[in-house]
């Protein structure tokens, strides 16, 4: 990539007319770095800012564009730093301030772009704001930035409403006044220490506007809007009626996702980002029940990007995977955003482990399933992502083909979902286990002492070092995939693929001078030979006109021979 990088030292410039068919962030492929579990520089077993810059070569050598960091922000860390008390500070368990401007500055200097995390959806319960209104008491002003309500029955002793949290349990919980007695209520979608903010105070709004202020001028490309689709509640927030779990991409509409109201803090935000110079952009984190919905958070005047959960959720068969492409280039084409793929991330099992399970075993699973047959689909998978048009984020370690750790002993996990019995059960941790650098060593790499989730002894032959010069293994495949991407600039370009005739169970596409092949299937195909293979994601046979069970051959695009 040659566009202009943001000055580390950036700031506003005056409003720029924002270019649509402009964009680095277009076919970026943008980097997933959980700092916790990256690379820990200072010993204590947890991940560190100072880790991720002494690993910024690894980033640049796989050829990556960007990366994005998840929050390292003042933190109590119920939920891994989802639960900031300070957006404009780092957590010392990370390093300073100074950290993350370095961070920045050498990311700059090897040509890589950096997104933060930004979590507006709700602060931790230490967040002076939330600790100001615990104090001021029922009826005060400090209250009226996050929602608190009288409980329902006689005394109060029932939540306001029937909303369930994403972690478990209720939604609300009952705070005490300070006479001793039970008090008001206060909504958290997720973790208690999660209280959610209410979007219609004018002070939440302008407090955010100066966060993202705060990291432009810091010289970030970027955010990444953590629970996009929730900061905007129905109003009178009416009960479910469920009484039961918030399913993810769920078909109805819940009256505390996906509101339309979100999208005018969306169109702020886009004022303000093209307000800098250096395309700044930001990627919303929207669960939304369809591709279409999906599509209004990347309108032209509001986010660039939004994840497309819905191809994350496909399972691995070429029917599924063609209709979501289908669906989802078709409902980004009318609002002009490229589509936002993605196959693992730090919520869900990483796809190498979702592939070795059956398909109903969904995308959060605990069951280790046939590695083997995950790893093999896991490339496959890659390869078909990296070959559509949009833009592709890719999470830390699936370079090296890890798997989730499906066997973690219970009293290391510090997923929140895990101690919240009735929601999620703790799945998260599997994929955040630190990655291994090296063969040897304490943490094979990951820092000079222990690791906070404890590593497989296996994983000694998935470490970077075991990978880098094995043609056949997964770092390189993806070193030589994002290497090919750079080399064809139109692979993630545009918004169409021409899909080609097919046996069942397999998928053949032409992008431009290149053309895509992927069997989904347990068995060989035979098919056409579209000109020589540039990259397959396993071994290919002799005869370039079988595609093995399980692999995706990228083909340079020679006119279509007959080949049989
Ligand atoms: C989505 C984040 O990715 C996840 O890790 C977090 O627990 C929730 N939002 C709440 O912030």
């Amino acid at each position: 990539m040659t566009q202009h990088i943001a000055a580390t030292a950036g700031g506003a410039s005056g409003r720029r007319a924002p270019d649509p068919s402009s964009g680095w962030w277009r076919d970026a492929v943008i980097y997933q770095v959980y700092p916790r579990s990256f690379a820990d520089a200072n010993g204590d077993g947890m991940g560190d800012l100072a880790g991720v810059r002494g690993r910024l070569p690894h980033l640049r050598d796989l050829g990556v564009d960007a990366v994005w960091l998840s929050p390292f922000y003042a933190s109590p860390q119920a939920d891994a730093g989802y639960d900031v008390a300070d957006y404009r500070a780092v957590d010392p368990m990370f390093g300073t301030l100074d950290d993350a401007r370095v961070l920045i500055g050498d990311a700059h200097a090897l040509g890589l772009r950096v997104i933060v995390d930004l979590v507006p959806n709700h602060s931790s319960s230490d967040h002076p704001w939330f600790q100001q209104a615990l104090r001021d008491g029922p009826g005060s002003a400090a209250r009226t930035r996050y929602h608190f309500r009288p409980g329902k029955g006689p005394g109060g002793e029932l939540p306001p409403n029937d909303w369930p949290s994403v972690f478990g349990g209720p939604a609300w919980t009952r705070t005490t006044d300070s006479d001793g007695t039970p008090g008001d209520w206060y909504l958290h979608l997720f973790a208690p220490e999660q209280p959610d903010f209410n979007w219609d105070h004018p002070e939440v709004a302008e407090e955010f506007r100066s966060i993202l202020r705060f990291w432009l001028d810091a010289g970030v490309d970027g955010f990444r809007v953590d629970v996009a689709h929730g900061l905007v509640k129905a109003p009178g927030m009416p009960d479910i009626g469920e009484g039961g779990t918030v399913r993810l991409l769920a078909d109805d509409l819940l009256p505390f996702f996906d509101q339309d109201g979100v999208h005018e803090i969306y169109r702020d935000w886009r004022v303000l980002l093209d307000s800098y110079a250096g395309e700044r952009i930001a990627v919303a984190e929207a669960w939304t029940s369809t591709v279409a919905r999906t599509a209004n958070y990347v309108r032209p005047d509001e986010l660039h990007q939004a994840f497309n959960f819905q191809y994350l959720s496909a399972p691995w068969r070429a029917g599924e995977l063609r209709e979501v492409i289908d669906l989802s280039l078709a409902a980004m084409r009318p609002v002009g955003a490229p589509t936002t793929w993605v196959l693992s991330n730090h919520d869900v099992t990483r796809h190498a482990t979702r592939f070795a399970n059956p398909p109903g075993a969904g995308i959060q699973t605990r069951q280790a399933g046939d590695r083997a047959l995950g790893l093999r689909r896991a490339r496959a998978a890659t390869l078909l992502m990296l070959a559509l048009p949009g833009s592709a984020y890719l999470y830390q370690g699936e370079e090296l083909g890890l798997p989730d750790v499906t066997d973690l002993p219970d009293e290391v996990r510090q997923d929140p979902s895990f101690f919240r019995a009735a929601g999620q059960d703790g799945f998260r941790d599997g994929c955040r286990v630190p990655v291994p650098w090296t063969r040897d060593g304490g943490s094979y790499g990951f820092g000079a002492g222990g690791s906070w989730l404890p590593q497989p002894g296996s994983w000694a032959e998935l470490s970077v070092e075991a990978q880098t010069g094995d043609p056949g293994s997964t770092l390189e495949m993806y070193r030589s995939a994002l290497a090919v991407r750079k080399e064809h600039p139109g692979l993630g370009a545009g918004d169409r693929v021409e899909w080609l005739e097919a046996p069942d169970g397999v998928l053949v596409f032409r992008r431009p001078g290149f053309v895509c092949a992927v069997n989904t299937t347990d068995s060989p195909v035979r098919l056409a030979a579209y000109g020589s293979v540039l990259l397959a994601s396993g071994p290919t046979a002799a005869d370039r006109t079988v595609l093995p069970a399980d692999t995706t051959v990228w083909w340079s695009a020679h006119p279509v021979e007959s080949g049989q």
